[in-house]
């Protein structure tokens, strides 16, 4: 549809987490007087995944640690798939990040001698997590960014907004985004912001797959987006399956996530035999990176014919439960499991994407004037598989490097060009449950190669099944079903198994043929 309305920023940032906010609020002091910075976000501010974070953010912040000791385990974590210096980027400027982020007011937990307090999870060998709240570390963050931006009133907001597509000018170069905006007053419906620089914070994917721990928002969005603008996307087989979901039998959509850092603390994984299977698989047991994990508990499921493993961390006791995981406590009481006498069944369930749009050290993607950062970006550090507690990390690193190049290369107002006619059309909305149960069952944990031919035959059929109203539900459609077939193509041709893409038929790592990365780009509307 043709845009309602039409506003403009210097620049606009797409998405609302801690990439996004710290994005905005670093552009907003880098741009200096004059610049304007307008944010975009799909719901509300703290609708994204950021809050829902709960282990923690990840830097070398002990004195026993080193940015070095960082930088081994990710590299470790991420199966020889790593970007090197995105690593190194990320190690070297996270405790500077990180303090930055308490004196923007973000509350961290510390111990009774008043030092940070530190825990480890999955793939680390020193305790270099710092947590909030005991489990609600995102939403501090959330909290602590949202009262940074109330604070910065000359960053205009725009909430309820999907972004649909780029805007390009002759050149190819990105000079600005179309909206939905549903129910925004004067802003309603289809508009144009103009844009002399966008940049992409607009979350992950996880809405691909029934089950879940993304929120309903994660659609993938900024990843089709970018990709129907021409940006390559890269790494996309790689999705992080988090070992430790709590399993509701028949629940789809967003599940509740047990931390990691209730195994910091001690918990272990069990079988229905009460054996511990940890032991042996990997030096660091239920301590593990969260592909071995993952990948243990899949295979005693299916050796064991059982949907779920258990997490055993009754022995933490009452005081610590309700000190230190308050909301994990909470939300399995919810759900009529008390973790203090009885053990939690768990499943790994879709967490994270490692993979996303291609960008360099300093966010910057293939098309002039975009930038991304977070989930939605793949800036190399996460490899086949993400060091827990890195993702909060990246987001601020890599905003914070985007504010400091972007001013120095901010392009002239340029127009856009006439013949742009994305996109092609809409998937109906009602299609999204068969998609998520498609992908789960052929495209999930463990893939095939047969699996996954039938996947991309069946998602062309999904495909092809027209919108009949343009609204949210048909564009998020749409995105999934646009990053499903990527996802599905990319899984197919990484024969072999690393970090979390595990194939049934490649079930070994092979350095020789796979060490490279698989890239997606779309031409004359395919992929
Ligand atoms: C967790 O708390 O287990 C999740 C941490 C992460 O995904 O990095």
């Amino acid at each position: 549809p043709e845009p309602g309305w039409t506003t403009s920023a210097d620049v606009v940032v797409i998405g609302s987490g801690i990439a996004g906010l710290t994005a905005a609020l670093r552009l907003k002091d880098s741009l200096g007087d004059g610049g304007t910075v307008l944010v975009v976000t799909k719901d509300e501010l703290a609708a994204g995944s950021t809050r829902w974070a709960q282990g923690g953010i990840a830097a070398a912040l002990g004195p026993e640690d080193t940015p070095a000791q960082h930088e081994w385990d990710t590299l470790v974590a991420g199966a020889g798939a790593c970007d090197a210096a995105a690593v190194r980027a990320l190690v070297t400027e996270g405790p500077d990040a990180v303090r930055e982020l308490i004196a923007l007011g973000t509350q961290f937990d510390h111990d009774p001698s008043g030092e940070l307090s530190l825990t480890r999870e999955g793939g680390h060998h020193r305790d270099r997590i710092a947590h909030a709240g005991g489990d609600a570390t995102g939403a501090e963050i959330q909290r602590a960014l949202i009262a940074a931006i109330g604070r910065a009133p000359e960053i205009e907001v725009i909430k309820r907004a999907l972004a649909v597509d780029l805007v390009l000018a002759d050149d190819g170069g990105v000079v600005g985004v179309t909206l939905h905006v549903m129910g925004e007053g004067q802003r309603d419906g289809v508009g144009l912001v103009r844009a002399r620089a966008v940049v992409l914070a607009s979350g992950g994917l996880g809405q691909v797959f029934s089950q879940t721990t993304n929120p309903v928002v994660s659609t993938g969005d900024g990843m089709a987006l970018a990709l129907r603008a021409g940006a390559t996307l890269r790494d996309l087989e790689f999705v992080q399956f988090h070992p430790t979901v709590m399993y509701l039998p028949g629940a789809t959509g967003q599940q509740p996530l047990i931390s990691e850092a209730v195994r910091g603390e001690g918990a272990f994984l069990v079988d229905f035999e009460n054996q511990r299977f940890m032991q042996g698989v990997h030096e660091l047991a239920d301590l593990a990176p969260r592909d071995v994990v993952a990948k243990a508990i899949m295979k005693r499921m299916l050796e064991t014919g059982q949907p779920h493993m258990w997490l055993d961390a009754r022995h933490l006791g009452a005081d610590f439960w309700e000190r230190r995981f308050p909301t994990i406590l909470a939300t399995c009481r919810s759900h009529g499991v008390d973790p203090v006498v009885e053990l939690i069944p768990v499943a790994p369930a879709c967490h994270y994407a490692s993979g996303g749009v291609r960008t360099d050290l300093w966010g910057r993607t293939d098309l002039p004037g975009l930038y991304a950062t977070g989930e939605a970006a793949c800036s190399g550090v996460h490899g086949a598989n993400r060091l827990a507690s890195n993702s909060l990390l990246e987001g601020l690193v890599f905003s914070r490097r985007i504010a400091q190049v972007l001013p120095g290369e901010l392009r002239p107002w340029a127009e856009p060009r006439s013949d742009d006619a994305r996109p092609a059309g809409l998937v109906a909305g009602a299609v999204r449950p068969a998609l998520q149960e498609l992908m789960s069952t052929r495209v999930g944990v463990l893939r095939t190669a047969q699996g996954l031919a039938e996947a991309a035959e069946r998602l062309v059929e999904l495909a092809g099944r027209p919108a009949t109203t343009v609204d949210l539900a048909a564009w998020e459609t749409t995105n999934l079903v646009t990053i499903a077939s990527a996802l599905t193509a990319a899984a197919s041709a990484r024969e072999e198994t690393r970090g979390s893409h595990w194939r049934e038929d490649f079930g070994d790592r092979d350095d020789d043929r796979w060490a490279g990365h698989f890239d997606t780009v779309c031409a004359d509307g395919a992929l």
